[in-house]
């Protein structure tokens, strides 16, 4: 069976004080049962973060593909091990945006989590106007086929696949969990041609984009649909709270 999973993408906001108070309150949070959590920390604070959590995984935004050497700025997968960091988020669109990822990099980055035995959320999703033309199903496969697909079903299956359309990101725009649900279909069946239906059936799909308290109890209830990777209400307590409450997960299920 797939693990369910909310995981909260802090991004850079925060200070330290005010992280360390955010992880204090998610490790006490009401955790729904069989409800996996993970935060991403902006990196500054991701030991501090690890050494406070017991109830919680905690994981880093971003991290090097090279083990060490001469990359003035970067963390590698290896040194995050070192720290205890469980989980790495992996071709967030702001990452491919901004820092000009490419899929080829990305797979990169997948290699090296995995030879360090920490877990990747592969983010994958589509911008606006991809959306709108209607290719939007094949634009996400091509970015699985090129960033994640060269793995064996033996390292796939340590991954967890979170779509984030990216009209969808910060804009309180979501998805509808009829468009939701379609993209996760394909997403899974595209991973049952590839790597067979059992491995496809015991993938973490997770949803991202403006979901919060208001629609997470609609989304997560959707077959296809096995949590929620969360910006903005991430950071609010209250708000992320509810979204690892037992009461989002079951009244609809
Ligand atoms: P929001 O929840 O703020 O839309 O962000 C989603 C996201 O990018 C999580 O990685």
């Amino acid at each position: 069976m797939r693990s369910k999973i909310v995981a909260g993408n802090w991004k850079m906001n925060l200070s330290q004080i005010q992280a360390q108070e955010l992880c204090r309150e998610v490790n006490r949070m009401n955790i729904g049962p069989g409800i996996e959590v993970y935060i991403f920390p902006p990196m500054l604070y991701v030991s501090d973060c690890r050494n406070q959590s017991t109830a919680v995984k905690v994981g880093a935004q971003n991290a090097y593909p090279e083990d060490n050497g001469a990359y003035t700025g970067e963390v590698s997968m290896w040194q995050l091990k070192e720290a205890g960091v469980e989980a790495v988020l992996i071709g967030h669109s702001e990452r491919r945006e901004y820092f000009r990822e490419s899929n080829e990099f990305l797979k990169q980055k997948l290699d090296a989590a995995l030879v360090h035995g920490i877990k990747p959320f592969f983010c994958c999703g589509e911008p606006l106007e991809i959306r709108e033309n209607g290719t939007f199903l094949d634009y996400v496969k091509k970015q699985l086929e090129e960033s994640v697909f060269h793995l064996s079903a033996e390292a796939f299956k340590q991954i967890v696949i979170a779509y984030e359309p990216i009209w969808a990101i910060g804009t309180g725009r979501t998805a509808s969990t009829e468009q939701a649900e379609e993209m996760h279909v394909a997403i899974r069946s595209r991973i049952s041609e590839q790597y067979g239906k059992e491995i496809a059936e015991n993938t973490s799909v997770l949803y991202g984009g403006s979901c919060n308290p208001g629609n997470a109890q609609s989304l997560f209830a959707c077959e296809n649909v096995d949590g929620g990777l969360i910006g903005g209400a991430s950071l609010k307590a209250s708000e992320f709270a509810v979204l690892v409450s037992e009461e989002t997960w079951t009244i609809l299920n």
